[in-house]
Order: C-alpha cells, then structure tokens, then sequence
C-alpha cells in the first residue's frame, strides 16, 4: 500500500487527478472505477480543467460506479446517475454508451447485478478504482459485516451511512434504505485502488483501516490485502 499524506482536500484532489490522468493517457481503452460523494468532487473538477486544456480525452474511456440508491429514479437530482452526469459527464467527451452506474430502478435487480458484474468483466475489470471510505469504513456502499466474497448486490444502508448522506435531502426520511454496490469482490478485482481520504470525521475510518486486523467489521480494511492500492489522505484524516 503506497500512502500518500497531503496538506489538505485540494491537494488531494489535485494528486488523485493526476494519478487518474496518467493512466487515462498511458492505457489503450481506460476503464475507471468512480465514485459519488463529497470526497471526489475536487477530483472531478480537476479533471474537467485538465479536459479543457486538452491535456485529456475521454473518448475511449469506460466507466463504472461503485453504486446507485434503490428507489430513487436515475434522473432524481439527488441520484448518483445526476450525480455523476452533472459533475462529470457532461463536461467531458465520453461517449454516454460508455459509463455506466447500476439502475437502481430495474425491474429486476437481481439480473441488474449480475449485468453488472458482466459488463465489468466483458470490459476487462476496472483499471483503477477511485474510493471514498465511509465514518463506519464502509467502501461502496458495502457497510460493515459484508462478506469480503460478496459481488455486486443489494444492500441495506447502515443508519451511519443515511444520517451522513442525509445533508444532500430534505429530510432523513427522503434518503433511501437500500442501494445496489459493487460487492468487495468485484472492488479488489480492480487493477490499482486510489483511495481518497480527507478530514477529521474520517480520522478513525482511516486508522482501523491502517492499524487494525483485516476484519469484515471494517470493509476497508481488506485493501491491505490489494497489491496495489493508493492511500491519498490529508492532515485532517490523520489526527
Ligand atoms: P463522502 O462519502 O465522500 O461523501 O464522505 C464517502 C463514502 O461514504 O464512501
């Protein structure tokens, strides 16, 4: 695990964009691994300024987020699809066939995850994965006691993870119960893992992940057994 600790959230963003710039450019058919929240927000804005200046292209880059709420429609302002597409994909010149989020609306979910964890494959897996890590360690919305085995599935969202979220809804009560993730499985099958890591209300997220066993009780902790996993973390996550 290479660790990197940085000054602070823009320099974070900063790193990560060049990391993420770097393998875009130096890969024939990037596929990326992304993620939503407050944590990749620099991250996207850098690499909408590098796009600019033509210093990247997308145009034959795939996607794939970690995950998507269940019950929320794709066009709802508070899903990860308007999420991704407004702070992201329309700036960019990727093609829309080529990014891809679970659909947390299908009719069928089960059939969705395995179409998932299909496409990922017929992609040729995940070339990096960009992660956040949750108050409760939780990576993808895969929430503590998942199973280290799990693909592609539904859960239940941890009351941690609702009341953290809560800030982007209008009340506790409008954030959804259940998401579709990419299981830890299909995470640790990605080529490299850049994990992102900053402020003081991930301080402990991060030391159980860095100084405690690998236990299912903090899902991030299996990254130590990644072989080729960045940790980029400011001061703050470090107090
Ligand atoms: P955040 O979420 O980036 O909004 O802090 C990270 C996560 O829950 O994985």
């Amino acid at each position: 695990m290479k660790i990197v600790k940085v000054k602070n959230y823009e320099e974070m963003s900063k790193r990560a964009c060049s990391i993420i710039l770097e393998k875009v450019n130096s890969v024939e058919n990037p596929v990326l691994g992304l993620a939503t929240g407050s944590t990749p927000e620099g991250l996207y804005k850098y690499i909408i300024d590098a796009y600019k200046q033509n210093e990247v292209s997308f145009k034959d880059v795939t996607t794939f987020n970690l995950d998507e709420y269940i019950g929320l429609d794709k066009h709802n302002v508070n899903s990860y699809y308007t999420y991704m597409k407004e702070k992201l994909f329309k700036h960019l010149d990727i093609r829309p066939e080529n990014y891809h989020l679970p659909n947390g609306s299908a009719d069928d979910i089960k059939k969705e995850c395995e179409q998932y964890e299909k496409l990922i494959e017929q992609a040729g897996h995940i070339d990096i994965q960009v992660l956040g890590i949750g108050v409760n360690g939780h990576i993808g919305f895969n929430e503590p006691g998942t199973p280290f085995t799990s693909r592609t599935h539904v859960v239940d969202l941890a009351e941690s993870t609702r009341l953290a979220n809560a800030r982007f809804f209008d009340t506790l009560a409008d954030v959804p119960t259940q998401a579709i993730t990419m299981g830890i499985e299909t995470i640790m099958e990605s080529k490299t893992i850049l994990l992102l890591v900053s402020g003081e209300q991930k301080a402990e997220a991060l030391a159980r992940l860095l100084d405690g066993p690998v236990s299912e009780d903090v899902p991030a902790s299996i990254l130590m057994e990644h072989p080729n996993v960045i940790v980029i973390a400011d001061e703050a996550a470090w107090q």
